[in-house]
């Protein structure tokens, strides 16, 4: 039923949307929080030392370092007004990500402040989750990793993308693999819980064997969780793509090279002792992050977690509604100083609330029957075509996506949308086949 793979992948649900009325969404913070419902705060810092070139993430690199200054006490400023609207004062934190760029770039005092405004601004659970998202060369300086610790953070993730250090340099990674071993050695004996490390296959001419010794050395190297992500070329920049046209940089797997890539990947890993615990996660854990769980609506099939985003271009879901922060940061820093909304962009809401739980079922990679509501909004026909194609299967207890059936989530995320929400979507895929190399943020 599937023969293309489609390249979008969906994170946030539902869908943002051009040229909304913000000013109904707005009042939704001046209204508490149920107490059933799980919160996640997310937290974004947009910088980083360099840019990679195969990275679609609103980043920045800053000339003049004053502006990491400006953008600290903006963000506390967010922060302090997200913990006191009705919507913060009611929610209490499960889990809080640290997001970016490169928030390890920051000074450990700036971080410091920030830490510190969050405990003495919002009410956590005892036992929040704090993960921390840096790039190896910030995060390998003991003086951050100490701060880190200190502060409660359990678990720590960066960037590592590939142990072939021809692609590193055509990527423009700053960070070197020596700074990723400092890093990887240095968590361990501060004594985080959970070292996580991004990594990324499908790359410019990469064979299987490639692919190999990545993970070989990977699982040498002792991860306890990996996000494995397969390259979306549709951000690299004209002269990036221009080198590849002119073979001076190595050209993009074929389709059938690219699934076999994530056979291999799978399998790779599987026997190595890491369960696929979601959608390109893998981890010695049996189950999902915190971090991933609220984001994606709270497990299999459930949608009302949500999630309170802070700073430049962050993303949230607040009463039903997706929203993200102004993507430009001085934009961003100028409406936070002049007192005014920091929201440049919503969705709408959905027909069904439930949906979002079964649109965020690829992500889990299974829906479990209790969450029926969910499952209603999922055409009968596409359960069963996805049935008798072998691409989900059923059991006691839930809906499972097959080994087969992997290889599909995209497509599958996309037959979930609800239909307003799929022409939205499909806009935004022309959009970005006309602007290639544009800078997107993530879905
Ligand atoms: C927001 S970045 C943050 C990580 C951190 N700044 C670093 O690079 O060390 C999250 C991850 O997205 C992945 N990523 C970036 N660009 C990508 C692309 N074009 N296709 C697929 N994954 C990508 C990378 O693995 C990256 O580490
Ligand atoms: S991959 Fe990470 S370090 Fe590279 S530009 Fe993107 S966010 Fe920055």
């Amino acid at each position: 039923m599937y023969d293309t793979y489609f390249p979008v992948t969906y994170y946030f649900y539902p869908l943002l949307e051009e040229n909304k009325e913000l000013q109904e969404f707005l009042n939704s913070f001046n209204v508490p929080v149920t107490d059933s419902v799980e919160t996640l705060l997310y937290v974004h810092i947009p910088y980083c030392q360099d840019l990679c070139r195969f990275c679609p993430f609103h980043v920045r690199v800053a000339k003049d370092f004053s502006v990491y200054e400006r953008y600290t006490k903006a963000l506390c400023t967010d922060i302090e007004r997200t913990a006191q609207s009705q919507r913060g004062t009611s929610s209490t934190i499960k889990a809080i990500y640290f997001g970016g760029g490169s928030p390890s770039i920051f000074s450990p005092d700036q971080l410091k402040r920030i830490f510190e405004t969050i405990n003495k601004s919002f009410s956590l659970t005892s036992d929040v989750e704090i993960s921390f998202e840096g790039e190896p060369k910030s995060l390998s300086d003991p003086a951050r990793l100490e701060l880190l610790r200190e502060m409660g953070v359990q678990r720590i993730s960066f960037g590592l993308q590939t142990y072939d250090e021809k692609l590193r340099e055509s990527f423009n990674i700053a960070a070197t693999l020596k700074d990723v071993e400092a890093v990887t050695s240095r968590a361990r004996d501060i004594g985080f819980e959970e070292i996580n490390v991004d990594m990324m296959y499908n790359l410019p001419g990469q064979q299987l064997g490639d692919l190999e010794k990545d993970i070989q050395r990977l699982v040498a190297d002792g991860y306890d969780s990996i996000d494995y992500y397969n390259l979306h070329y549709y951000a690299f920049p004209p002269k990036f793509k221009q080198e590849m046209a002119e073979g001076k940089v190595p050209p993009k797997p074929s389709e059938p090279i690219m699934l076999a890539l994530f056979e291999q990947l799978r399998s790779q890993l599987g026997a190595t002792g890491y369960t696929n615990v979601a959608d390109q996660v893998y981890s010695k854990k049996k189950d999902v992050c915190e971090y991933f769980r609220l984001l994606w609506g709270g497990g299999a099939g459930a949608h009302s977690a949500e999630t309170l985003a802070v700073g430049s271009s962050a993303r949230g879901y607040v009463n039903g509604v997706a929203y993200m922060n102004y993507g430009n940061v001085n934009r961003y820093m100028d409406a936070i100083e002049g007192d005014q909304s920091v929201v440049e962009k919503i969705s709408s809401r959905l027909h069904k609330p439930e949906n979002r739980g079964a649109v965020m079922f690829p992500k889990f990679l299974h829906i479990e029957k209790k969450y029926q509501d969910a499952i209603e909004t999922i055409p009968k026909k596409l359960m069963s075509d996805w049935v008798s194609q072998g691409i989900i299967y059923e059991t006691e207890t839930e809906f499972r996506i097959s080994e087969k059936g992997k290889v599909w989530t995209n497509n599958m995320t996309t037959d979930l949308l609800e239909s307003r929400q799929r022409d939205v979507g499909d806009r935004s895929v022309v959009a970005l086949a006309k602007k290639p190399g544009k800078r997107t943020g993530s879905f």
